[in-house]
């Protein structure tokens, strides 16, 4: 391309911005889009690990596998809403920073962005059908009925992250919308295809499904043995697949990450081997490192930072993949998120902070509480008096804040 193609894509870029500008400082978007991406792909990780869990215990004639695969399967069903909830955040940002392109994406690939929602719904059924088909049968090393649909929802949901993997490929390649809306002279307003991927950079992210679940059982585990019923040797069995599942699934997608740094686009120019680039390769491969040092024999305090240092690492890799995105916009096309139009406003940007913290931390803090003590108490939980005052403190923020949301909502209406 010559400067002036170049020129012509960053204008169209420009064109395509939103001329009312962005309540607060981009650079606020980015960092929440950051790191809701990592807790997105995090929980991604965890549902896709542990239903492959599910599937190999079901399909294996092993009793402990079996009962890993039913303990997986409750861990599943609650990282697939957790990945979806917390997947509508970066979605929420990415649209307001990069507003040009993800919609430009989108409405490329309209037909799949229509349908990834659909596909979704079938993947949660039949995640669903698998887990009453099997939830009344007490005896949980028997085989499983209708393995079939945890087969089909997995799949379904590996479509469903192609999707997206897809959509973000095509923000990366401005120089090619205009060939992609205009096939052979002829406009394509079907919205039918997924024009770009790269399949090392999806098989990355999905392979850290091994690491990632491999911290799971390692906390699992942690979590279940100190119950008086906890069955040691069942237990500690779990944790050793679980620490294989790091150090194996750490160099694999190691490998895979530099697959992805040796196909990135040209326009990216030696992102490759810039810092960014090395770092999220090396935080990967740390994850075994840390896992043979830190994970050695009973490592009881450790087991519960096995999910956090997953976090953190993602993390890591979460920043070098918006620098790779940020390097092709803004090095070699021109297009800078940082210098878009703020108007400012301090209410919604306080409230947002402030919902997110006080709001989501009590309620949070209420919900994790009682679900932490579940899990460890054998027979019925009953709750104690600090416990309960935590779900009443819970409940008045949420009716003061909703409150308030009425009031300040007629106020401005009033205006
Ligand atoms: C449940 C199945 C899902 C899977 C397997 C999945 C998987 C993925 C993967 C692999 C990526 C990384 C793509 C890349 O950078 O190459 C990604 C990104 C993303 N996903 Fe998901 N996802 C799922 C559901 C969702 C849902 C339900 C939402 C939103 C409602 C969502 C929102 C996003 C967003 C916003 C991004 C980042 C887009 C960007 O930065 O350009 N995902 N997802």
């Amino acid at each position: 391309m010559d400067a002036s193609q170049v020129a012509q894509v960053t204008d169209m870029m420009y064109a395509l911005r939103n001329p009312a500008g962005v309540p607060t400082y981009p650079i606020i978007f980015i960092g929440l889009g950051v790191l809701t991406f990592a807790l997105h792909i995090l929980f991604v990780q965890l549902m896709l690990g542990t239903s492959a869990i599910t599937i190999f215990g079901a399909f294996k004639d092993d009793a402990k596998w079996r009962r890993l695969a039913a303990a997986m399967l409750e861990i599943s069903k609650v990282s697939v809403s957790v990945a979806i909830v917390i997947g509508v955040a970066p979605l929420l940002f990415v649209q307001v920073v990069y507003d040009p392109h993800w919609y430009t994406s989108n409405v490329l690939s309209a037909n799949w962005v229509i349908g990834f929602i659909i596909i979704l719904i079938f993947a949660y059924w039949a995640m669903y059908a698998y887990y009453f088909m099997n939830s009344k049968e007490k005896d949980k090393t028997k085989e499983p009925k209708g393995k079939i649909w945890m087969l089909v929802s997995l799949a379904l949901m590996l479509v469903v992250g192609f999707i997206m993997h897809s959509l973000t490929s095509q923000i990366l390649h401005p120089e090619l919308w205009k060939e992609w809306y205009l096939q052979n002279g002829v406009l394509d307003y079907s919205g039918s295809k997924l024009h770009a991927n790269n399949l090392w950079r999806f098989a990355f992210f999905i392979s850290m499904a091994i690491p990632v679940t491999g911290g799971m059982l390692v906390t699992y585990r942690r979590f279940k043995m100190v119950r008086e019923d906890a069955d040691h040797e069942y237990l500690n069995w779990a944790a050793s697949v679980g620490k294989k599942w790091i150090k194996v699934g750490s160099v694999i997608s190691a490998a895979l990450y530099v697959a992805w740094m040796l196909t990135i686009p040209e326009t990216a120019g030696d992102f490759a081997t810039s810092f960014w680039g090395i770092i999220g390769g090396v935080m990967v491969l740390f994850y075994a490192i840390w896992a043979q040092v830190r994970l050695n024999g009973e490592a009881m305090f450790c087991s519960y930072m096995a999910l956090p240092m997953a976090l953190v690492i993602g993390l890591v890799v979460a920043i070098s993949r918006e620098m790779l995105r940020y390097g092709i916009l803004d090095g070699f096309f021109g297009y800078d998120f940082m210098d878009y139009k703020i108007v400012m406003d301090w209410y919604s940007t306080g409230m947002f902070f402030l919902t997110f913290a006080i709001v989501g931390g009590s309620v949070l803090a209420y919900y994790l509480t009682i679900a932490w003590k579940v899990g460890q108490t054998v027979g019925v939980y009953t709750p104690s008096p600090f416990v309960n005052r935590l779900g009443t403190i819970a409940l008045w923020i949420l009716a003061i804040w909703t409150l308030q949301f009425f009031v300040v909502g007629f106020y401005v209406w009033a205006q």
